[in-house]
């Protein structure tokens, strides 16, 4: 097609094309920000972009470019310009990316900064071997293992998923019914967050918190400091080699993605076999529309499995049903969670 044609005949422009192919660079910029600790710097201040260039130890040629990105990007607020300029925090960057405040979310922006982004350059090796393209490319060790054998990442992988995963769990605890529950086991629980975030809103439910031993300290220490040690009960084990913990409820948060379709059914059966006739097995996952087609968000944590698991895959409403369906369950539902997140609901 030639020029003329296109704007004679389509009302089409490249705008989309480019706006996602640059769209590294805006999130090279938030990544930094929070690497550089912008926005625990500001805090609840103002400061110019003399000031803060100072304070964050920067040289004078990006400073301007860097923190008026960032107001355009609507991650910074400015009153006044130029250099009489003073930068703040916007409502949602110091709620949530000024690490003061207990709502910060930057571990997972952490996490993507220090391991992902780079990862993700090998997307195309990733795409035509089939293989994982991060630590474990060197190590040849699993993920889980490679992440672990190092406390440092241990503790940012762990709060970064927690970050993840926080509005999905205040989500659930309203809109799933668990008045007709007493007992939940969440699989691959991590920092307990699931347990502390649902226990807080129903008062009647105990927690048993399934993880790997060296998370079971992690975990304890975020139970004990939320004073709910006597309702959450922090279980070590791995969920290939044992049973699950029995009880009313399972919960398997961001867990079955990481797995290929056989280790997928081995952990749906076990919890299967771990819950009660009318129990309730709780997938919370970005979960892939049933089309293929909306969801990007879905597709593309799809692909970060691949980057960091290989055969680990992200899925529709339809599969869960049909696995589920395989090992015994009877009835399903779906709650839209926070963004692009569900809770899949099969009962036994
Ligand atoms: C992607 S994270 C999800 C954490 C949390 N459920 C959430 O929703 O944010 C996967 C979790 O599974 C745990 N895990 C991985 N392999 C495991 C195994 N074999 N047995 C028990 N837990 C395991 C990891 O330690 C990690 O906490």
């Amino acid at each position: 097609m030639r020029l003329k044609e296109i704007t004679l005949k389509q009302a089409i422009d490249p705008g989309h094309i480019m706006q996602t192919a640059t769209a590294f660079w805006a999130s090279k910029t938030l990544l930094t920000a929070v690497e550089l600790n912008l926005f625990t710097v500001l805090g609840e201040r103002s400061m110019s972009a003399t000031q803060l260039g100072d304070r964050l130890g920067l040289h004078p040629r990006g400073t301007y470019d860097f923190f008026d990105a960032l107001v355009a990007l609507r991650f910074l607020d400015r009153d006044g310009d130029g250099r009489e300029g003073k930068y703040k925090n916007t409502p949602e960057s110091n709620a949530f990316l000024n690490k003061s405040n207990t709502t910060y979310i930057g571990g997972i922006i952490e996490m993507l900064n220090s391991r992902l982004f780079g990862f993700w350059n090998n997307l195309g090796t990733a795409l035509k071997t089939g293989e994982p393209q991060n630590e474990v490319k060197q190590s040849g060790k699993s993920m889980f293992a490679e992440l672990y054998a190092d406390k440092a990442r241990l503790g940012q992988f762990l709060e970064a998923m927690s970050g993840v995963q926080a509005g999905n769990f205040l989500a659930l605890s309203d809109k799933f019914d668990f008045g007709k529950y007493n007992t939940v086991s969440d699989i691959g629980g991590a920092l307990a967050l699931l347990a502390r975030v649902v226990g807080a809103r129903h008062s009647h439910l105990r927690f048993k918190s399934f993880d790997l031993p060296p998370v079971a300290p992690h975990a304890q220490q975020h139970v004990d400091d939320a004073g709910m040690g006597d309702r959450i009960e922090i279980i070590s084990g791995d969920f290939f080699e044992n049973e699950l913990p029995t009880s009313d409820v399972i919960t398997m948060g961001n867990i079955l993605h990481d797995w290929n379709l056989e280790k997928k059914m081995i952990l749906i059966e076990k919890a299967y076999r771990a819950l009660p006739e009318g129990g309730a097995f709780i997938a919370i996952e970005n979960l892939i529309d049933d089309a293929r087609r909306e969801n990007a968000f879905g597709l593309l944590m799809s692909l970060n499995m691949l980057i960091e698991l290989g055969d680990g895959f992200d899925y529709t409403g339809a599969d869960f049903k049909k696995w589920c369906t395989t090992v015994g369950f009877k009835r399903f539902e779906f709650i839209g969670l926070a963004g692009p997140a569900s809770a899949a609901i099969a009962y036994k």
